[in-house]
């Protein structure tokens, strides 16, 4: 740890820090009291001034190309892993190597479904993360469903299917179909209609077996989640927000509101927003919409929760509210 103005600074180490959810990190962590960004990776932006990458980002930092066992000898407290899911083993194989006592927070989701691994949810399972090692960030529409859907698993009677729409910096930055805004113009891309590793993530999490349905939007960020859920009992609309309510009570970053709440209203904020609680009584059937900002609870706001948590700090320090 480095001294600077009396407090103890818990040193940063990024990589992807070319990518969206790594730009974000990059603004959150440098703001940060405690945090202090030490190195940032990307090999497109070598040499580069960091700020350059990152826009609103102060600091002096030169990207750099690091290989893993670069990495590895930096020796920083924390590193994060923003890279596309597949790319994080050598980086944790070359920390681990090294003594492994890095703090790693990896993005993707090669260690989503590792028993080894802490998953990073704080408002369902802080507990675990508390002094945590290895933190699994969640996936975005999956932290969305999760949290959309565990208030109500008590009345849960059958499959929630759920029906997502992302903004493309849901996609990353490798061009696809999914990011191109000519394909994306005046559309909305259905993809991934069975099987999306979020969909597996859901259940994972939540022991239920759930239906995602992904789709991807002209606009930048944001997630709406419309979620469908068959009741075992009859419960009122009034009787289930209560349930949500009760839930996330003293929860700074979920809010539970009567009306619908709309994707444009999520993007550029820190939590998450349940809203539009509704039941078919006659169909025994609830819908709740759930908003959130992909790039922020859906992944670097999360992610910064985690490290306060793994570093015994409050949770919410450096968190914009
Ligand atoms: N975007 C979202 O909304 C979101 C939300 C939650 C979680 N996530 C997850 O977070 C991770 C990062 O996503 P993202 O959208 O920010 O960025 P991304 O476009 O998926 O990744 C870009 C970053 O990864 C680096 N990179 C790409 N391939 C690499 C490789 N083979 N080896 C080393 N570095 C490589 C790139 O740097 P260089 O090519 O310059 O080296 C760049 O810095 C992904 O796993 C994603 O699934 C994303």
């Amino acid at each position: 740890m480095a001294r600077e103005g009396g407090a103890e600074r818990i040193g940063v180490g990024l990589v992807g820090a070319r990518g969206y959810t790594g730009a974000e990190l990059v603004r959150l962590v440098e703001a940060h009291p405690r945090f202090h960004l030490t190195f940032a990776v990307s090999r497109q932006g070598k040499g580069r001034p960091l700020s350059e990458l990152c826009a609103g980002a102060e600091t002096e930092l030169v990207v750099e190309a690091l290989e893993p066992a670069e990495v590895a000898a930096r020796g920083t407290e924390v590193v994060i892993l923003a890279l596309p899911n597949g790319q994080a083993a050598p980086y944790v194989a070359a920390i681990e190597a090294a003594g492994g006592r890095a703090v790693i927070v990896d993005l993707s989701a090669d260690h989503r479904f590792d028993a080894e691994w802490r998953y990073g949810l704080p408002e369902l399972r802080r507990e675990a993360l508390f002094g945590a090692r290895r933190i699994a960030n969640p996936g975005c529409y999956a932290t969305g469903a999760q949290l959309g859907i565990a208030p109500a698993l008590g009345v849960l009677g059958g499959m929630p299917h759920v029906f997502g729409v992302s903004g493309y910096s849901g996609a990353g930055t490798t061009p696809s179909d999914r990011n191109d805004p000519e394909k994306l113009r005046d559309n909305l891309m259905p993809y991934a209609l069975v099987g999306h590793v979020h969909e597996r993530e859901i259940g994972h999490g939540l022991g239920v077996e759930v239906a995602f349905v992904p789709h991807v939007a002209p606009f930048f960020r944001g997630i709406t989640l419309t979620i469908a859920m068959p009741l075992a009992t009859t419960v009122s609309a009034d009787a289930l927000r209560a349930m949500y309510q009760a839930a996330y009570e003293g929860e700074a970053l979920v809010a539970v509101q009567e009306e619908i709440p709309l994707v444009r209203d999520a993007a550029g904020r820190h939590g998450v927003t349940i809203g539009g609680i509704t039941v078919d009584a006659a169909q025994r059937r609830a819908v709740v919409v759930v908003t959130l900002d992909n790039l922020l609870k859906g992944a670097a706001t999360q992610a910064l929760q985690n490290m306060n948590l793994a570093f015994s700090l409050p949770e919410l320090l450096g968190v914009p509210r």
